[in-house]
């Protein structure tokens, strides 16, 4: 059973005949709260001596998602692969205009030999779904639970829609921590490995998505340390053409190793690594 920092506990709003499955199912030995008002729950926990509490699942009857403990709080984030904002990316950006279909180079695959991925860092699966809609077959990892009980939500919904079957049949669950799921399979098993590893987003920015916010923050609270060496290898053990790595524009790159290609957009860049390269290092 995954472990969760305690700090965190579930709340639900609507009355549990609307919900879509039971409060007490979603993690088990989770705090389970209902509650009537949010604004008036989080003011309360705020006033505590020393509030522990940031972040609380919010299930209602649209589904699971995380929200904020303040005193004017957002509303909940969800992993949501059908909303407008996803959909108009995906019906506009074409496979060689979306800078991740071309490092990955989608546009060249055919439709009776698709390229196969592996998602190591999941994350709201933008990116993935972004893959499987550019018609990739994409493996995804993903180890933080809390963002797991998201993600598994966010499917749940999502395949309830007639559009799902045509592209969401192409992301494959393994909701495993990378490392221990790309050594267990044979070696370059896959065509690509992607990875996305959290970076330090700069909070200035003046566009940070907010889902990004929350995901520093829920993973900070759940004192996972980066392995970033470690993926990077057994990324390199399980890709027979690519690695491909996404990183802000001005960030380092991974563990320091410069890629053998790359692709720049606006404010990330893609390092592409191939595997049949001999190298000293990595
Ligand atoms: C920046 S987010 C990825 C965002 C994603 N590309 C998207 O489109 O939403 C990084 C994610 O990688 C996950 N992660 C980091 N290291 C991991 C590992 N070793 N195995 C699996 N997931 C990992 C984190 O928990 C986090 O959810």
């Amino acid at each position: 059973m995954p472990e969760v920092n305690p700090a965190y506990f579930l709340c639900y709003e609507a009355a549990a005949a609307e919900l879509p499955y039971d409060p007490l199912q979603v993690l088990p030995g989770i705090k389970v709260q209902q509650i009537t008002d949010f604004r008036h729950f989080c003011k309360a926990l705020l006033q505590q001596p020393s509030p522990t509490v940031r972040w609380v699942l919010w299930l209602d009857a649209q589904g699971l998602g995380i929200r904020e403990v303040a005193a004017s709080p957002p509303g909940p984030v969800r992993v949501d692969l059908l909303d407008t904002r996803m959909q108009w990316r995906l019906h506009h950006g074409g496979v060689r205009s979306e800078l991740l279909a071309r490092a990955c180079g989608l546009h060249r695959q055919t439709q009776d030999r698709p390229v196969s991925i592996c998602d190591a860092t999941t994350g709201w699966a933008t990116d993935a779904a972004l893959l499987a809609w550019h018609g990739a077959e994409v493996w995804l990892c993903e180890r933080s639970p809390l963002m797991r009980l998201l993600l598994a939500d966010g499917f749940r919904r999502a395949s309830q829609h007639d559009s799902w079957k045509t592209w969401g049949e192409r992301l494959h669950w393994v909701g495993q921590e990378a490392c221990a799921w790309l050594n267990a399979q044979p070696e370059k098993n896959v065509d690509i490995v992607y990875l996305d590893p959290m970076f330090p987003e700069r909070q200035k920015k003046a566009r940070v998505k907010k889902e990004m916010i929350v995901l520093q923050h829920m993973l900070a609270d759940e004192f996972m340390p980066a392995n970033e060496s470690e993926l990077l290898q057994a990324a390199f053990r399980a890709a027979a053409k690519k690695i491909v790595v996404k990183r802000p524009k001005s960030a380092p790159f991974l563990t320091n190793l410069p890629p053998d290609q790359q692709i720049e957009g606006q404010s990330a860049r893609f390092d592409i690594y191939l595997p049949s390269l001999q190298r000293i290092n990595c």
